[in-house]
């Protein structure tokens, strides 16, 4: 497709946006980004003072294709171009040493930038059109849940002065994975759709992961403070296994949703206060996409608890899913 046939009046009209300094929320294949023009340090601080976001927590930022992610980089290392081959356009977000060219807010004033060319046909058409890198933070306020449709981000931004651009669902539904090749071993720093294991298969080599929420919370754990809350709804989230439903369930009188994942768990006979059972899908890309949706609906039903059948199953599409389950039922600071 030519580039001027993808060159629609929306994206026209975000272009001319993004070149203003202003913002347009875009579609990805895992979530909607909050875009700006990621080489324009007056659009990154609108990018930060909307969401809220911590200035030491850098962004990521999308390119068309990895020849336009070549000079943000200091150095292209052989891995990071292997894995852009394999894995771009796609959910795979690839940390390298940064070049001057990227402005300090954009890397949280780090020696590294997290890059990655989306899947998203609008995506690309916007990134093609505009002729440069994006920073795409996911487009809600720092630590809460990660928009998957248009009607997301308006809720969150609609009165803000952020264009949307409409792409439906997102397919994938979760974050990218991010995996460091700055250093002298490569290292999965966020777990997404793209696991380790096909990481290491691309690189010919192991690849190691930063210890996720999942392992940290499935032990004692010592300092409940270290586990950072995010991906949160704003009712508490509690995991549980089918065998041992908490007992919230029948003596709260607080309004609980179940989502429950055992075709065999049912709903207690008698409860002190409102339930709602809602059946998530037991296919694992089918649960990713539907997961930050069903915490969103749970929070617009005025739910105050929300208890979560834990996944049990093996594979890089649930452990990301179980990774992001434990941010969202981690003790938050504000609480
Ligand atoms: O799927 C995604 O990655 C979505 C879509 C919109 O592309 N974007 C997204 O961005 O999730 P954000 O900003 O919500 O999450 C970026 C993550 C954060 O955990 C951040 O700390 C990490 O990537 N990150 C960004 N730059 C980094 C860097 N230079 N080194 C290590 N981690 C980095
Ligand atoms: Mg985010």
């Amino acid at each position: 497709m030519s580039a001027s046939r993808e060159t629609t009046p929306e994206i026209a009209e975000a272009v001319r946006r993004l070149r203003a300094g202003r913002l347009v929320a875009f579609p990805t294949e895992t979530v909607y980004g909050l875009g700006a023009d990621a080489l324009n340090p007056e659009s990154v601080a609108r990018v930060f003072a909307l969401k809220g976001r911590p200035a030491h927590n850098p962004l990521i930022v999308h390119v068309a294709d990895a020849e336009a992610a070549r000079p943000l980089a200091e150095r292209w290392p052989p891995r990071a171009q292997r894995l852009a081959e394999v894995f771009w356009p796609g959910p795979l977000t690839i940390v390298v040493p940064r070049s001057p060219l990227v402005p300090d807010l954009v890397t949280g004033g780090g020696a590294t930038v997290a890059i990655r060319c989306p899947d998203h046909p609008l995506a690309l058409a916007l990134l093609r059109a505009f002729g440069g890198p994006l920073v795409g933070p996911s487009a809600n306020p720092s630590g809460s849940v990660s928009p998957t449709t248009a009607a997301h981000v308006r809720a969150a931004f609609g009165e803000a002065d952020v264009v949307v651009i409409d792409g439906g669902a997102c397919r994938v539904g979760i974050e990218s994975t991010v995996v460091s090749v700055a250093g002298e071993r490569p290292i999965v720093l966020r777990r997404g759709a793209i696991g380790p294991e096909a990481i290491g298969d691309a690189l010919g080599e192991s690849v190691a992961c930063a210890p996720s929420a999942a392992h940290e919370s499935s032990g004692a754990l010592s300092s409940p403070g270290m586990l950072p809350s995010h991906y949160a709804p704003d009712a508490s989230v509690l995991l549980f296994h089918p065998s041992a439903p908490p007992r919230e369930l029948e003596r709260s009188p607080r309004p609980i949703v179940v989502l429950s994942l055992s075709a065999s768990f049912q709903l207690p006979r008698e409860s002190r206060g409102p339930r709602t059972l809602v059946r998530m899908p037991t296919d694992a890309d089918a649960y990713g996409a539907k997961l930050y949706a069903a915490l969103r609906e749970a929070d617009e039903a005025r739910a105050e608890i929300i208890l979560v059948e834990e996944p049990r199953e093996q594979g890089p599409m649930w452990d990301a899913i179980r990774d992001r389950l434990s941010r969202a039922a981690a003790p938050r600071a504000n609480a």
